[in-house]
């Protein structure tokens, strides 16, 4: 083959493999909608959380304005009221629905949506007929695009967990698989790691998110990460000790919150009988002693360190502990849709992915030297760097493929919906 010719080869090879990355997604996010009903896919269950059919709609509205309406020739918007109904937070983008409304939009219809989808998925396809440069903007942002589907993704299971856990039926999303259930958690190690400067943040090949750059120096003093996360029968002992009864453990806003919201436990707990139960994708099910314990608030989190004598890693500690580790998770479509309890210790840290995304004790900051992107997408990351905490890892119900060692995710201390929870750190002495 002449040297034209393989370059042609490479630029064909690279697209077709974005192709079917994209159409995955796309068929991954319909797989997940597939065991709800139209009632399920339209009910907002609460101002943070969006109906599956907002989701779904929105990620399409994505594709479209960023990309179709802009880079495929003769694109015809699918209908003209959906930017209105389906931006999110976009301020380039103009008015739309207020977030804690979405739940009221019982049109379009479900089937309508997926006839939206059916549109865009065309244009995608017409794109890429006529040619995707590998290192193009368009690849660019269909790289982006996947990835910001995949985000949905992950919110569209832990919105639909919030829906179904208000329902006096508690529904079960997807049936328990068999698996063996471990009675005691796996021994908990630590990972002694030396200090120094260090480098941090996303730099080189592959798709990163613009707030996990620039690359740049981070003092880290000596520490050590606990090998494993935080389980339920901990948590249970917490609970056991008073520890959501005594101020000394918790910071002002966090027992402000708890004394407010009058938290005793996780998100989704219930006592029947005696017996912890707690509400998941699977169903209401008894806690289980040697899963990570989920669900809980930054202020939990924290408190709970520190009743532990230990304190919550930095999102740097975190990252460095991390490098090396293999980044492992099954597919939401695939895997269980709960925390598994850790196996046996290997000498390296476990549980760093595909388990429950982990707080730390980092405010989320931009990274010296850090600018949005210019356009439409500088307001996805941005304009949020403010009164939230990173989150590091990545949990059961994020995609193969969307996390890794330097990603950032953020939430606000008092959120909880989400899969979260803790791994203890401590400073060497
Ligand atoms: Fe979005």
């Amino acid at each position: 083959m002449t040297r034209q010719g393989s370059v042609q080869r490479t630029t064909i090879d690279g697209q077709r493999v974005l192709e079917n990355r994209l159409f995955d997604t796309r068929h991954l996010s319909e797989d997940l909608a597939r065991p709800l009903s139209a009632e399920d896919m339209t009910v907002q269950a609460m101002e943070d959380a969006s109906p599956t059919k907002w989701h779904l709609a929105h990620v399409t509205w994505f594709l479209e304005t960023f990309i179709l309406a802009k880079h495929l020739p003769g694109y015809r918007v699918f209908d003209e009221t959906f930017n209105y109904c389906f931006n999110s937070y976009y301020e380039s983008q103009g008015a739309r629905q207020p977030r804690p409304k979405r739940g009221l939009l019982t049109r379009p219809s479900s089937e309508r949506v997926f006839a939206y989808r059916t549109h865009v998925d065309e244009g995608l396809t017409n794109l890429f007929a006529r040619g995707v440069e590998p290192n193009s903007e368009t690849a660019r942002l269909l790289e982006i695009g996947i990835n910001h589907e995949q985000q949905h993704q992950e919110l569209l299971l832990t919105d639909i967990l919030a829906l179904f856990a208000a329902s006096p039926l508690r529904p079960v999303y997807r049936a328990r698989r068999p698996h063996t259930v471990q009675p005691e958690p796996a021994a908990l190690g630590w990972v002694d790691l030396p200090g120094g400067i260090a480098k941090v943040g996303h730099a080189g090949e592959g798709f990163a998110w613009d707030n996990e750059a620039p690359r740049h120096d981070a003092l880290v003093h000596p520490f050590r990460l606990a090998d494993r996360l935080v389980t339920n029968g901990e948590w249970l002992e917490f609970m056991a000790a008073e520890g959501y009864r005594t101020a000394a453990h918790w910071l002002a806003d966090g027992w402000a919150a708890i004394n407010r919201e009058g938290w005793e436990a996780p998100l989704y707990w219930e006592k029947q009988d005696g017996q912890w139960l707690a509400m998941s994708l699977e169903g209401l099910q008894p806690v289980e002693l040697a899963a990570p314990v989920c669900h809980v608030s930054y202020y939990e989190a924290d408190a709970f360190a520190r009743w532990a004598g230990k304190r919550l890693p930095t999102e740097f500690e975190w990252e460095i502990a991390a490098r090396g580790v293999p980044v492992t998770g099954k597919t939401p479509a695939d895997g269980a849709l709960r925390p598994l309890p850790a196996q046996a210790p290997d000498g390296s840290p476990r549980q760093m992915f595909g388990a429950v995304w982990q707080w730390t004790q980092s405010a989320y900051l931009p990274y010296p030297g850090y600018r949005p992107p210019a356009g439409a997408l500088g307001e996805y990351n941005g304009k949020f760097m403010v009164s939230q905490q990173i989150l590091r890892g990545g949990s059961c119900a994020t995609p193969p493929g969307h996390t890794r060692a330097t990603y950032r995710n953020f939430f606000y201390p008092h959120q909880r919906w989400q899969f979260m929870g803790l791994r203890l750190a401590a400073e060497i002495t």
